[in-house]
């Protein structure tokens, strides 16, 4: 508050008319208030309807914002955001929700904001008839049952396009730490293993001009194509079910069956969602088609790739290398992985750079206030 402005005494005048003076309303006078209502209103609860009727209907009204659930720290502007139209409450704690957990809290909310680790199917949707939404903090959606959040009325959100960028940068850092094989030489500097520069030492590749097969032709393949042609003057092929004729005619990207990606790209890198018929589509066979000098790169979902197949294919120097961002079985990956030279591998991290992840909170509250406020629109919803 500032000086110039007279702050009134605030006192308490008993019966013996001593003039005690109160706290100025401050922070722990809010929290002290803040019990009171809380009893109060728990109190509410426990009391027969008719006694309820008869209590403050406007103090009661304002209890009645509805409730979002947040199972996860995600960064300040989105939670602020909700804040301003719902009560927020937020798990504090920098871990997946346990199922228990979230079990008990989606029963007492009207919006679930989620994150892409915690498993929500129709079991758990039942737990809460009048949940409306579910706000996927992802751009991917496979961690929800979408027909059935469909089947139950509930929107589900996710959040396109405030990631693309940050995705396409980080595929494009895969492909030339494999290239230049920078994790490679760093393992070296550590071990105190650098003996001398020599011409036939180390040798890696250069990406310019080389072939990219974009599996997967939404907003990260086509950014990272444009990355790709326009930066390292790239041929650029790519497979998805229907035809880009703006990138055909921008970036000369030709449409090829997948096989025929395999064969021929350089670089091959996934950017499709998880779906029953994308699970594995790389798989043994896919693997064989490929260039032994050809790099494969993973930033969509773990099993989109046999993970198995694939440490099989590096050990035998079917491919030369796998840049992968994202793991079957997340934590953990296939065991054998780490031990080899040819495979750079990061703990999916597409995403994190602040920029996405703020773009994601702001995306993921918008679906949510666009769903539940009148007059407002969401980003993105899935199952519109
Ligand atoms: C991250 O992997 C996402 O789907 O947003």
């Amino acid at each position: 508050m500032g000086n110039s402005q007279a702050v009134r005494q605030r006192v308490l005048v008993p019966s013996s008319g001593v003039r005690i003076p109160l706290p100025q309303p401050n922070e722990t006078y809010f929290s002290i208030c803040a019990i009171f209502f809380k009893l109060y209103n728990d109190d509410i609860k426990y009391r027969p309807v008719s006694t309820l009727l008869s209590i403050n209907q406007s103090l009661f009204m304002t209890q009645k914002k509805p409730v979002v659930f947040i199972t996860r720290p995600i960064p300040q502007n989105g939670i602020a955001m909700l804040k301003k139209h719902f009560t927020v409450r937020l798990r504090k704690v920098n871990s997946p929700i346990p199922k228990k957990e979230l079990e008990k809290e989606i029963q007492n909310c009207t919006a679930l904001l989620t994150i892409l680790t915690d498993k929500i199917d129709g079991k758990i949707m039942d737990l809460n008839p009048n949940l409306k939404v579910i706000s996927n903090f992802a751009v991917g959606f496979d961690n929800i049952d979408i027909s059935a959040a469909s089947k139950r009325g509930i929107a589900v959100g996710n959040t396109p396009g405030v990631l693309t960028q940050s995705t396409a940068e980080h595929t494009l850092a895969l492909i030339l730490a494999l290239m230049k094989r920078i994790v490679e030489g760093q393992k070296i500097m550590e071990r105190n293993a650098f003996c001398g520069w020599g011409p036939l030492y180390m040798l890696g590749k250069e990406l310019y001009k080389k072939t990219i097969g974009v599996v997967g032709f939404g907003r990260i393949g086509v950014r990272l194509a444009e990355i790709a042609y326009y930066g390292f003057g790239c041929n650029i092929l790519y497979d998805n079910p229907s035809v880009n004729k703006k990138m055909e005619h921008a970036i000369h990207a030709k449409h090829v069956k997948l096989a025929t990606l395999l064969k021929k790209a350089d670089v091959v890198s996934l950017h499709v969602p998880l779906l029953p018929h994308t699970h594995h589509l790389i798989g043994k066979k896919e693997l064989s088609l490929m260039k032994k000098t050809a790099y494969l790169i993973n930033t969509a979902r773990g099993a989109v790739v046999d993970e198995k197949a694939l440490l099989s294919a590096l050990k035998k120097g079917q491919i030369a290398g796998a840049g992968l961002d994202v793991f079957e079985c997340e934590p953990s990956r296939t065991a054998g992985l780490e031990k080899l030279n040819n495979v750079v591998m990061v703990p999916h991290t597409g995403s994190a750079p602040v920029e996405a992840r703020e773009g994601m909170a702001q995306v993921a509250a918008q679906n949510i206030i666009g769903i539940l406020k009148k007059g407002a629109k969401p980003v993105s919803i899935v199952n519109a």
